[in-house]
């Protein structure tokens, strides 16, 4: 259940639900949001690939930066969501935690590339 928070945050999940170096797949306001969690810091991504519009960029696999589209293997930087290779890339939401309960922004977000 997601509940409305402060400023356009919506509470989707507690803390101790995130696998470290794993994603996970949560809808927010109708869109596809991949979260990740890397060591102490969260990332949030439109969850579907431009490539073909695969819905699996949360079950990518994590290296350096990027996560990777296990489809057919188009890299996202995790902190913009830009494709470092120059293709089309990913929307990018603010994510924070508030009383171990991750909140995520999804409302007029834009690309910040
Ligand atoms: S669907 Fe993601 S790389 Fe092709």
């Amino acid at each position: 259940m997601i509940n409305k928070s402060e400023n356009d945050f919506r509470k989707i999940c507690d803390i101790s639900e995130l696998q470290n170096g794993r994603g996970k797949r949560f809808i927010v306001d109708d869109k596809e949001v991949a979260v990740f969690k890397i060591d102490d810091e969260l990332f949030a991504l439109y969850n579907v690939c431009p490539h073909q519009h695969f819905n699996f960029i949360y079950d990518g696999i994590i290296e350096k930066d990027c996560v990777i589209c296990p489809i057919h293997g188009w890299r996202f930087e995790l902190e913009t969501g830009k494709n470092p290779d120059g293709r089309k890339g990913l929307e990018r939401y603010p994510v924070k935690v508030i009383d171990d309960t991750v909140c995520i922004k999804v409302s007029n977000t834009k690309r910040p590339w």
